[in-house]
């Protein structure tokens, strides 16, 4: 252990904001950073999040992809801890993004609208957090307005996101009446000004509930709401064990409008103090502790320049443990080669800024021109690779139809560079070099086919191919060659040549499962826990 390592280490809080879209992801983090100081005036970071109507504006998107560059990490100090706070898409077409990013946080801040209560991605996000025991901490965002009750909205967090919740502030109010939040750990009120650009004025702190100032800050009828709702949710929900939500088993909730600013620094204060520190993570030899003397770090998203003249690109590597130089070799691990970084990026809001050191828990860009691809790992020499980032089956199929020959070269460049990306997944089947890519959703068909064009200048088309699963395969190797001589049509490879059975329709598969007993079928690329049987 190296103590100038575990300082650095402990100051450090690394997280992702979450939402269904339009939950208030973005005016959270805004806010955050307001409170954080890192940020003047709310309003000025541009929201990233591609804009549902937007799907065949092109130009929109590639204007998007270079805000979210820059709203990639979003770094501030607050009460001496350094918080690093991870931008994930908001479309749902892009949720393999927001699941990579998962992986290289340590918590995340789920953000729900209280009109809305529970929405599908919310669910989809909190089974990715379960899968990873990733701490959840919930923010019911929206209580200026007329949402639900939140008792009832507490029993739908649990019922539907199959999580115990402990809140931890309470709401005063509700829609029009609402006006701020009560502090449930330490039995505080902080009044303020509503304040939609800039950190509301504190008019009043109080102390004790049964204090008479109480009812002339916020009615004799809400305080005497708030008295009886403390009582009830004290004796509903007992104490709360932070040991619990370090474990991923138990969601603290707070209330508040993130437009308001109410609720904001109630949750930021609590935050700082429970979230995680940069945590271990695991790779294919061992378990990596942050505290380590020697740098490790994975790459865990990749961004094309939105310029095409210039065909570099930012990997996002998070640093595990050790600490990054400017200007020092390391190890990539995958090309069994040295490389060196002058001119390692971080980000805060618009503006990108060179740095000299990083350390665990810190997201450093870093200019490619080609040498990395999602998953790759730096070390200081050691061959290892850190697992957890698996890539999912994906769930829209389409053949990839080349429609100038004269650019297959292009074309061939631009498919394997987009697909290190992340953006989509390419699958190949020979003989024929026929390309399959598999998406989550089909603004990804869009983006690719403007890119191959604009960016390398191949032409092609999609077919839809209607397969219903991809499933890496693995097990007895005379078997695996039976079932690829009978099921050939349907035998692809992934880019690391895996082999991948693309099953027609949920009965083809389980047919293929229970006629192949020597065969495992998997629902991803990292083969663990997740044996379809
Ligand atoms: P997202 O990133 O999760 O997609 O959500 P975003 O923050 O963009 O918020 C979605 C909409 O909800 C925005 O309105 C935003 O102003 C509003 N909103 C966020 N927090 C609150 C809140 O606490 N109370 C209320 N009443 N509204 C809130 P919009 O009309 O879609 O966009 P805009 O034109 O206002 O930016």
């Amino acid at each position: 252990m190296n103590p100038s390592i575990v300082k650095e280490v402990e100051k450090r809080k690394t997280f992702a904001i979450i939402s269904h879209p339009d939950a208030g992801k973005t005016t959270l983090t805004e806010k955050l950073l307001l409170f954080g100081g890192a940020i003047q005036t709310a309003g000025a970071v541009k929201s990233n999040k591609i804009k549902k109507t937007a799907t065949s504006d092109f130009m929109e998107i590639e204007k998007q992809r270079g805000i979210s560059v820059a709203t990639s990490v979003m770094t501030f100090n607050y009460k001496g801890k350094q918080i690093n706070i991870l931008d994930t898409p908001g479309h749902k077409d892009f949720a393999e993004d927001t699941f990579r990013t998962l992986t290289a946080v340590d918590s995340v801040i789920l953000v729900i609208d209280c009109v809305k209560g529970v929405e599908e991605q919310t669910e989809k996000l909190m089974e990715v957090c379960r899968m990873r025991d990733t701490p959840v901490i919930v923010f019911i965002n929206k209580l200026d307005r007329e949402g639900q009750d939140p008792y009832e909205l507490l029993d739908e967090l649990e019922e539907k996101l199959s999580i115990k919740v402990r809140p931890l502030s309470w709401p005063i109010g509700i829609g029009e009446t609402f006006k701020g939040v009560y502090k449930l750990y330490d039995g505080s009120f902080r009044f303020t000004e509503t304040a939609k650009t800039k950190i509301g004025k504190e008019v009043a702190v109080l102390n004790d509930l049964n204090s008479p100032e109480l009812a002339k800050l916020i009615g004799d009828k809400e305080a005497d709401k708030l008295r009886e709702d403390v009582e009830l949710v004290e004796g509903i929900y007992g104490n709360f064990d932070a040991e619990l939500y370090l474990a991923g088993k138990l969601a603290p909730v707070f209330f508040g409008s993130a437009l308001n600013s109410f609720g904001i620094q109630e949750m930021l204060d609590k935050f700082i103090e429970i979230a995680p520190f940069p945590k271990f993570r695991e790779s294919t030899t061992r378990h990596v502790n942050p505290t380590e003397d020697k740098l490790t770090g994975f790459v865990f998203k990749i961004h094309a320049n939105i310029d095409p003249r210039h065909r570099d690109r930012i990997a996002f590597m998070r640093i595990v443990s050790g600490k990054f130089d400017r200007n020092t070799f390391y190890y990539h691990v995958r090309l069994d080669k040295e490389l060196k970084f002058s001119n390692p990026v971080t980000f805060m809001a618009e503006s990108k800024n060179l740095v000299e050191s990083a350390y665990p828990g810190d997201v450093v860009g870093l200019y490619d021109t080609g040498n990395f691809k999602i998953g790759d790992t730096l070390t200081e020499g050691e061959k290892m690779i850190f697992k957890g980032i698996p890539s999912f089956s994906p769930e829209i199929f389409k053949e990839l139809i080349n429609l100038d020959p004269m650019k297959a070269k292009q074309l061939e460049k631009g498919i394997e560079q987009l697909t290190d990306e992340g953006v989509a997944q390419l699958f190949r089947q020979e003989p024929g070099n026929r390309k399959f890519i598999g998406t989550v959703g089909e603004l990804q068909f869009e983006v690719i086919l403007y890119r191959l064009e604009h960016e390398y200048g191949a032409k092609c088309r999609f077919e839809a191919r209607s397969f219903y699963k991809a499933c890496w395969i693995t097990g007895d190797k005379a078997k695996i060659n039976e079932f690829i001589r009978f099921k050939a049509k349907n035998i692809v490879t992934d880019k690391d040549h895996n082999l991948v059975f693309l099953a027609e329709t949920a009965w083809v598969l389980k047919t293929a499962i229970e006629t192949n007993p020597d065969i495992q079928f998997h629902t991803t690329s990292e083969f663990k826990d997740d044996v379809l049987i």
